[in-house]
């Protein structure tokens, strides 16, 4: 391993990756590959900018010509694919992206890879993929049973990925991550959102009851399990990366109000989002054997969590304007105006 191809490395987890990784292995070259939708975002890479062993292009993973060139003109050995659209409000809003990037996108990068030869694909997906679990914890053979757009399409690229691994003994590997958290996190999934906006005092929309359950992981922690599963992880694998820490939706907006010494009136609840899924659970048993622990609780990483937005408003002020506005508009003018009725 040593010239790595971090497709997405511009997102929320991928950035984080690259931080680490330039760092953690400095005898590694890191290219980042990144489309810069919405989510990529170049402050997440400001700290790493000026590493010798960082590179960046920017280019679609659906694009086979501009794979093909990425993957000779740096000699890519390894690929590990953060590329996605990855919010499950936008793809029940409109899957177009979502079918392109986690399941054709992945497909190209794959066979592009195939072509040239490159050695490990870590294909990184979600506990998503799992569908609703109401009771018990999924382990990776369980069925796959994707309910949402988002987490549909995401299964495919997976189901692709492991389908070159049969066919062509391509060396693959999929992590399955539980909900991430933590700094660098575009202000549309719940906690940077809700953080955000109650630094604002505006209402937190919690969709129907807030009795939903995730299972919550801390960035870093989900960059190690993927350090792990990529240096250690069987080829043809899938690893379930789990916080193991779950907690109910209005659990988790109350923890953070507390924190932000902000008022629990600010919790509006609102109608429902459609087929919302309304528990994920897994266990990382497997990923555990190779070596890998999860290191912060979901007290301690929201702690962190809180602690950045507030000092970091620099970041995340100047994302919430243009498209992310329209954005917000669409998902949320209509359940608050129904709320409030
Ligand atoms: P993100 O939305 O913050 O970042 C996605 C990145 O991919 C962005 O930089 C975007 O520009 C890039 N991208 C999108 N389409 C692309 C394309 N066609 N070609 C190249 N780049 C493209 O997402 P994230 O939260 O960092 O998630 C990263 C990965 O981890 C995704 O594959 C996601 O499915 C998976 N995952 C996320 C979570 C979570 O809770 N956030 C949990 C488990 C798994
Ligand atoms: P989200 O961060 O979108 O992650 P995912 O849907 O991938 O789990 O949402 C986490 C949970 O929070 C999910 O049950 C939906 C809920 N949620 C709200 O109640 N209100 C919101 O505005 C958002 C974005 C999410």
């Amino acid at each position: 391993m040593k010239n790595i191809l971090v497709t997405g490395g511009a997102g929320f987890i991928g950035s984080a990756f690259v931080r680490t990784m330039t760092q953690r292995y400095p005898n590694y070259n890191i290219i980042v590959y990144d489309k810069m939708t919405y989510a990529g975002n170049m402050d997440n890479l400001l700290p790493v900018h000026d590493e010798p062993n960082f590179r960046f292009e920017r280019g679609d993973i659906a694009s086979r010509a501009s794979v093909a060139r990425v993957l000779g003109e740096y000699q890519i050995d390894t690929v590990v694919n953060f590329a996605a659209e990855s919010h499950v409000d936008r793809s029940i809003l409109d899957a177009d992206a979502f079918m392109h990037t986690n399941s054709i996108g992945v497909y190209i990068l794959l066979d592009e890879g195939r072509k040239h030869g490159i050695g490990r694909f870590l294909q990184v997906s979600t506990d998503e993929v799992y569908g609703s679990v109401p009771v018990g914890f999924s382990v990776e053979g369980s069925p796959l049973a994707p309910r949402n757009p988002y987490s549909a399409a995401k299964a495919g690229g997976e189901l692709m990925a492991r389908a070159y691994f049969e066919t062509y003994r391509m060396d693959v590997l999929i992590t399955r991550g539980s909900n991430t958290f933590g700094p660098y996190q575009y202000p549309e999934k719940l906690l940077p959102l809700f953080i955000t906006e109650a630094i604002d005092e505006r209402k937190l929309p919690v969709y129907g009851d807030g009795r939903q359950i995730r299972d919550w992981l801390y960035v870093e922690d989900h960059v190690s399990g993927i350090d792990t599963v990529l240096h250690h992880g069987a080829s043809g694998e899938a690893y379930n990366l789990a916080g193991e820490d779950l907690r109910h939706n209005i659990d988790v907006v109350r923890a953070l109000l507390e924190r932000l010494g902000k008022p629990e009136a600010l919790i509006q609840h609102v109608p429902d989002r459609e087929g919302h899924d309304l528990r994920y659970a897994m266990s990382s048993e497997k990923a555990a054997a190779l070596g890998w622990q999860r290191r912060f609780t979901f007290d301690v990483g929201l702690a962190e969590t809180v602690r950045w937005y507030a000092a970091n408003e620099w970041w995340w002020r100047k994302i919430k304007t243009g498209e992310y506005l329209e954005y917000y508009k669409r998902q949320y003018a209509a359940r608050l105006a129904a709320a409030e009725e």
